[in-house]
């Protein structure tokens, strides 16, 4: 019996998406929870040779067995809800996707006002679908709860009683966190941050589970670090520099490029001190790496590669536990066999 919290210790795209497809296909939870901010993520997701986008839906929905729930802390847009429901409806969701009926609701309003707003969409380069605005109703106290929604009512369920029951009952819980440390209110580089914290504690709130029960928290870093939207980061290198590495990336909601630098280890030491992680999943090793694309022994991996994951492993004192070396589930290399 595990409950296991996963989280991005980064500015989010760590690869969150992919190591929990993997990781619930693999572990077989009972249940796969969502928290984090809401449908400002965009997690990918592939499997089986399809390539999917997500937002809201819990990344581990490609296990046909789990229950898939969304905590209370998770802000919902019912659009973006509904197109998932229908847009992943091979892998039966309805029947088995439920949501927290104190969710609170993104409007049309919200998402407007995140737009127009020069502060939030220039300033800080949001993404739009706004969380923000919504955060800000909500700590006001205005904001409508799921419950309030009649075309919700199917999908309501009460999430935390689910969870803790599920854990009192010896099962397996599987927390998914959205975005990344960096992207923090409280740690990250306010104010070019999300409008919520976002390190495993909250994730637990998010989902009505106290820190007591929780067993494993797994943070996930990329090999290198991406970032979307204003604000500071240290290695930041220029887009040329990244195009000769090969690592240039581009958004899954917004499809802004992304900014590129190097791997930071005084930054991921703090961000497993204040996640407490445990574990260390780490990603994308095959794009500074071409040669371990696809890899899934360790030994494979080429002398290079396996010296840059030692050095991380022992800077910031946290086990690398699983090495991503592509984008589908099979692209992975787990020590915790
Ligand atoms: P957020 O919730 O937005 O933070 O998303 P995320 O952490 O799920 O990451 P996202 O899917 O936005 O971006 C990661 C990108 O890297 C996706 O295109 C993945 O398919 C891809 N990816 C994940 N792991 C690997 C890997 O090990 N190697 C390669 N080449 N690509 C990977
Ligand atoms: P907001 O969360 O839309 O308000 O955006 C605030 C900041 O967080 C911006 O810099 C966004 O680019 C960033 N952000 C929000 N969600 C994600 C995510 O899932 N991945 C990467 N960056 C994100
Ligand atoms: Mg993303």
């Amino acid at each position: 019996m595990t409950c296991t919290i996963l989280v991005g210790g980064q500015w989010g795209d760590e690869g969150k998406g992919k190591c929990i497809t993997y990781l619930c296909s693999n572990d077989n939870p009972d249940i796969i929870a969502r928290a984090g901010v809401g449908p400002n993520a965009g997690h990918s997701v592939e499997f089986n040779g399809e390539k999917y986008g997500l937002r809201l839906t819990p990344s581990g929905f490609v296990n046909k067995e789990s229950k898939l729930l969304i905590g209370a802390g998770v802000l919902v847009n019912p659009e973006v809800l509904e197109h998932e429901l229908e847009y992943l409806e091979k892998y039966d969701l309805k029947g088995r996707t439920f949501i927290d009926p104190r969710c609170a609701i993104i409007t049309k309003e919200h998402q407007e006002k995140d737009k127009a707003s020069q502060y939030l969409s220039k300033k800080i380069g949001t993404t739009g679908s706004g969380c923000g605005p919504a955060n800000s109703d909500r700590v006001l106290r205005t904001i409508k709860y799921a419950k309030d929604i009649k075309e919700l009512e199917e999908y309501t369920i009460d999430v935390s009683s689910e969870i803790n029951s599920a854990i009192d009952n010896g099962k397996d819980v599987f927390i998914e966190g959205s975005q990344g440390f960096g992207l923090s209110l409280y740690y990250g580089t306010y104010p070019y941050v999300t409008s919520k914290d976002t390190t495993a504690s909250t994730a637990a709130a998010d989902v009505g589970v106290g820190p007591t029960k929780v067993d494993e928290v797994i943070v996930v870093f990329k090999s290198y670090i991406t970032r979307v939207g204003e604000g500071p980061f240290d290695t930041e290198i220029s887009p040329e520099e990244a195009e000769k590495m090969h690592i240039e990336e581009y958004g899954v909601v917004t499809g802004r490029r992304r900014r590129v630098g190097l791997f930071d280890k005084e930054f991921a030491k703090r961000s497993c001190m204040i996640n407490g992680a445990t574990q260390i999943a780490l990603t994308c090793i095959d794009r500074l790496y071409p040669e371990c694309a696809g890899v899934n022994k360790y030994d494979d991996l080429s002398k290079e590669a396996k010296d840059y994951i030692q050095d991380i492993e022992d800077s910031v004192g946290v086990p690398i536990t699983i090495i991503s070396t592509g984008p589908d589930l099979v692209d992975t290399i787990d020590l915790r066999k």
